[in-house]
């Protein structure tokens, strides 16, 4: 296993980080390109030992985080090569429109990352007429008593368990999904948009946010009253623990929801999150799987926790002045560089990937591998450690 408590390495110059940075994302952008004459049509769904990947199934929530890749490609050199692969991709989501039973709250991740990009770096109204019907579609899942919206689905009719498991079920990831909402509520003025969003935005804050700062990874509502029940954990270590990749995602999700709405309880929020992130962490600067893991339990790397979470450090970062935007950019940087030092493939001949030491879901065994989110942010993170300000949140 890797070094799994990786701590703060000797101070380099200011200008020299920079370039590296430069560097690396420029090998992410080369390994976007060399690796899309491999991948075809094809979407990468977790990696193998050999850096190679196994590939998405239709429908696969990860299915659009290689076209996010192919989308911030472009934005960085303009190659139309890249966006022409991203946009043929649209036509798997265009089915996934008309497949009812195969929409879950990852609407967002899947739409967002491909259509609202498309639309806002090249102006396509097919996409942003994509995009606009996958909002509809996620604002249906609303659920006004308990005010959420619901994460996963039952699986047919005979599947009780997981009807049960689903049920009135909200997770933290979805903070993420609510950009496309929100983007929705700007193209088209439909309030609606706006208002499920903001108030799914409350249910979590109320609900999968701690008193501490930490989270639950998922909370259960009666799906009936939508009475508040408990909270529990799905990928995490345990109930009471704090999965990071979850911390992750509402550091990114709520510090987004306040450069979106200027609403101060999101940015509030988001600090709290991040604070809690950062005590958590320590010295390291890569998180292990779970904040709270005990020691004698594996202590599996999550290196996509700490692209997420150093790339919504970013955003809080812009959303702050003085020196608490010099604090937040300071730990978004460490986790980056932390990253970059540890698990960045880019110099590695034939990885398909961009970060090693992913762990899609511990207690499945999926630990130690490529993934296409952490990829993404990772490049998201690179970007805004940069300076570029245009993605497609
Ligand atoms: N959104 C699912 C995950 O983070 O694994």
């Amino acid at each position: 296993m890797r070094n799994a408590t990786l701590s703060h390495s000797d101070p380099t110059p200011v200008a020299a980080i920079a370039n590296n940075r430069q560097e690396v994302l420029e090998r992410c952008v080369e390994r976007v390109r060399s690796t899309s004459r491999i991948f075809g049509l094809r979407n990468p769904q977790i990696g193998n030992a050999e850096y190679g990947w196994e590939y998405c199934q239709p429908f696969d929530w990860v299915i659009s985080f290689y076209a996010g890749q192919l989308w911030l490609a472009y934005q960085f050199n303009g190659d139309q090569g890249l966006a022409n692969l991203a946009r043929a991709r649209q036509a798997d989501l265009n089915i996934l429109l008309s497949n009812l039973a195969a929409q879950d709250h990852d609407l967002g991740f899947i739409f967002s990352l491909n259509c609202v990009a498309d639309w806002k770096f090249t102006g396509s109204h097919t996409a942003r007429l994509m995009a606009l019907r996958a909002a509809e579609a996620l604002r249906a899942r609303f659920k006004p008593n308990g005010g959420y919206i619901q994460a996963w689905n039952p699986r047919g009719t005979a599947d009780a368990a997981r009807s049960t498991f689903v049920a009135g079920r909200i997770i933290a990831d979805t903070m993420q999904n609510l950009a496309l909402l929100y983007w929705a509520n700007d193209e088209t003025g439909i309030s609606d948009f706006k208002t499920i969003a903001d108030a799914h935005a409350e249910t979590t804050h109320n609900y999968l946010v701690r008193e501490d700062g930490t989270s639950f990874h998922t909370f259960v509502f009666d799906p009936t009253t939508g009475a508040p029940l408990r909270g529990e954990t799905h990928q995490g270590y345990a109930h009471d623990s704090c999965w990071s990749r979850g911390q992750a995602w509402l550091v990114h999700g709520f510090a987004q929801c306040y450069r979106t709405t200027g609403n101060p309880v999101y940015l509030e929020t988001a600090r709290k999150i991040a604070a809690r992130a950062e005590e958590l962490l320590g010295d390291d600067r890569v998180p292990l799987w779970d904040f709270r893991i005990p020691p004698h339990e594996p202590q599996y790397l999550d290196s996509s926790a700490g692209a997420i979470l150093s790339a919504g450090l970013f955003i809080l970062a812009d959303a702050t002045i003085g020196e608490e935007r010099t604090h937040w950019r300071a730990f978004a940087e460490r986790l980056l560089d932390g990253l970059i030092d540890t698990c960045d493939l880019t110099l590695t001949e034939g990885a398909q990937g961009l970060l090693d030491n992913g762990a899609a879901h511990v207690r499945r065994g999926s630990v130690r591998n490529m993934l296409p989110y952490g990829d993404y942010y990772f490049m998201e993170a690179l970007m805004r450690s940069l300076g570029h300000s245009r993605f497609c949140w």
